[in-house]
């Protein structure tokens, strides 16, 4: 054998790949799981997560620390529990955990594949997010759609003081009023109407199926323990998952449709009026135009319905969870309801509604927000990501393919971040830099890295003109009977972590 220069180069470079390859594999291996509860044989930790499992798993921490592994049947989970552990895995291996994971329900039919929520990170997922951020959530944006947030706004108050009628001093259940208030803000966006009435069933079968959707997705799936049974479908989720699907997206094809047909018919009548028209999303949808490279040069029509069906699922309870929970916390401390109502007296004056420019001179409001998410963040445990490779985090290793839930609940409640976790002290962020945008580890209500909540924008203006206003307008009074030490203060998950008993208070109406 004859050893030229070039094959002795080849050779080197061959073994010390070889080496490299070795030694990687060796790290990977060596390393051992994070530390969790034992499981019991097939169901492993099911039992471990109960039926509020961001308070079971927040209480594991104090055992197991900062990464708490579980197996849910035959699935490998890994739980974020500490603000260290969040930052570890956000500022140095986002890439790792940027794909979301979908659960047997969730596969269904493949509809989800070409979402922006559970989409497989990638080129069409950017796209997507890319589309959205410069059509719905930019800065310029969110200023040339303030008309319309403020449209339902007022109709919001409008139906508030109907409902409590004077004279009778009804309470109200808030929550009815903003959810319809806020699935209409998304509406007229997307959309440029109006879908619910909270005193009509107008739109209701498209927020129902909306919710068992959620539900249905949410509930656990004997398919993902046994994966040997997904062909059986056992639990019929599938199926449902199927009808509701089928139904949900008739809905919005309809919407779809009917634009079509308004387009085709000013496309006849004059291109000028085409023109003229603000376009909302759905037109941008319509009319997108990609490279035909690493992005389509169409949005198909199943994508399309797709992604308005799931910015209404993602926006609309999250929202109406947050104002509801900011509210029932402002009614059990009345003081500071008393400062917010002065410090819009103050900035805004009596003459005028409080506006989405105001915002930034109310830091009280800003504060109550802040305190009213970390509290009760409306996504407690995310919205479970999937590892992409092998990776190590923190001295431990976390398999490809693993689910992970980050527990931004137990986070924001954890005694090593926060003094008096449990008490709702707005003061707390007044002078402080900690904000929700994704940098400060300790709380994450809207996420962080790559796929943290691209609507965060949105839901900030929302949820502070929608609290602001709701106080310049009524002085807010318990039902008799309740007391601010006897409220309900009790939990449900449904597309949102909710309040299980809805907040009622009476309004009474304020001079502006
Ligand atoms: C994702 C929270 C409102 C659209 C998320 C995530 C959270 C979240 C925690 C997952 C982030 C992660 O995995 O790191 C919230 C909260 C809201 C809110 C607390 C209101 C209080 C909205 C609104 C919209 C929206 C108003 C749109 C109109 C989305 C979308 C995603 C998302 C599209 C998926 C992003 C992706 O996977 O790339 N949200 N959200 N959200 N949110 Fe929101």
């Amino acid at each position: 054998m004859v050893w030229t220069a070039s094959s002795v180069v080849a050779t080197a470079l061959l073994f010390l790949l070889l080496l490299r390859h070795g030694k990687a594999a060796r790290t990977t291996t060596s390393l051992r799981l994070p530390p969790g509860p034992p499981g019991w044989p097939v169901i492993g930790n099911i039992l471990d997560l109960g039926t509020k499992p961001h308070i079971n798993l927040a209480r594991l921490k104090s055992k197991y620390g900062s990464l708490i592994w579980l197996r849910l049947g035959s699935i490998n989970t890994l739980v974020i529990s500490s603000a260290e552990s969040a930052m570890e895995m956000f500022k140095n291996h986002d890439h790792s955990f940027c794909n979301r994971y979908l659960n047997e329900t969730m596969r269904t039919d493949e509809a989800y594949t070409g979402t922006m929520v559970l989409g497989e990170y990638g080129p069409y997922w950017r796209m997507l997010r890319r589309l959205c951020t410069t059509e719905l959530f930019s800065r310029k944006r969110i200023k040339d759609t303030e008309p319309l947030r403020r449209r339902c706004v007022d109709k919001l108050i409008k139906w508030i003081s109907d409902e409590a009628n004077e004279e009778t001093g009804n309470s109200v259940e808030l929550a009815r009023f903003v959810f319809a208030a806020s699935f209409n803000v998304i509406g007229n966006l997307m959309l440029s109407r109006d879908l619910v009435d909270p005193n009509s069933t107008k739109g209701n079968e498209f927020f129902n199926l909306n919710s068992e959707l959620t539900e249905l997705t949410a509930k656990p799936n004997l398919a993902d323990l046994f994966p040997s049974l997904r062909w059986l479908d056992p639990q019929g989720l599938r199926k449902q998952t199927q009808e509701k699907l089928r139904l949900v997206l008739e809905i919005v094809c309809s919407f779809v449709e009917e634009r079509r047909r308004c387009r085709m018919d000013m496309d006849v009548q004059d291109d000028s009026q085409q023109n003229n028209k603000d376009k909302d999303f759905l037109d941008v949808l319509m009319e997108f135009e990609g490279n035909g490279k690493d992005e389509p040069t169409k949005i198909s029509d199943k994508n399309l319905n797709m992604l308005i069906l799931e910015l209404f699922m993602v926006a609309t309870e999250t929202t109406n969870s947050s104002v509801e929970w900011a509210m029932t916390e402002l009614l059990r401390k009345p003081e500071a309801m008393k400062k917010i109502r002065a410090e819009i007296s103050q900035i805004v004056g009596h003459d005028r509604k409080i506006e989405e420019s105001d915002i930034e001179d109310l830091p009280y409001l800003g504060a109550v927000i802040k305190e009213t998410l970390r509290l009760h963040p409306p996504v407690p445990l995310l919205i479970p990501r999937s590892v992409v490779k092998d990776t190590e985090l923190i001295g431990y290793l976390i398999p490809k393919g693993t689910q992970v839930f980050v527990n931004v609940w137990g986070i924001g409640r954890d005694p090593a971040s926060w003094d008096d976790p449990l008490s709702f002290k707005p003061e707390r962020f007044l002078g402080s830099n900690v904000d929700y945008r994704g940098q400060n580890f300790e709380y994450l209500p809207f996420g962080a890295g790559r796929r943290i909540c691209p609507g965060l924008p949105l839901a900030h203006q929302m949820i502070h003109l929608v609290v602001g206003s709701l106080i310049q307008s009524f002085d807010w009074v318990l039902e008799s009977g309740v007391t601010p030490e006897t409220m309900d203060m009790g939990e449900k998950m449904g597309m949102a972590l909710r309040k299980a008993s809805p907040l009622k208070a009476i309004p009474r109406a304020l001079d502006l």
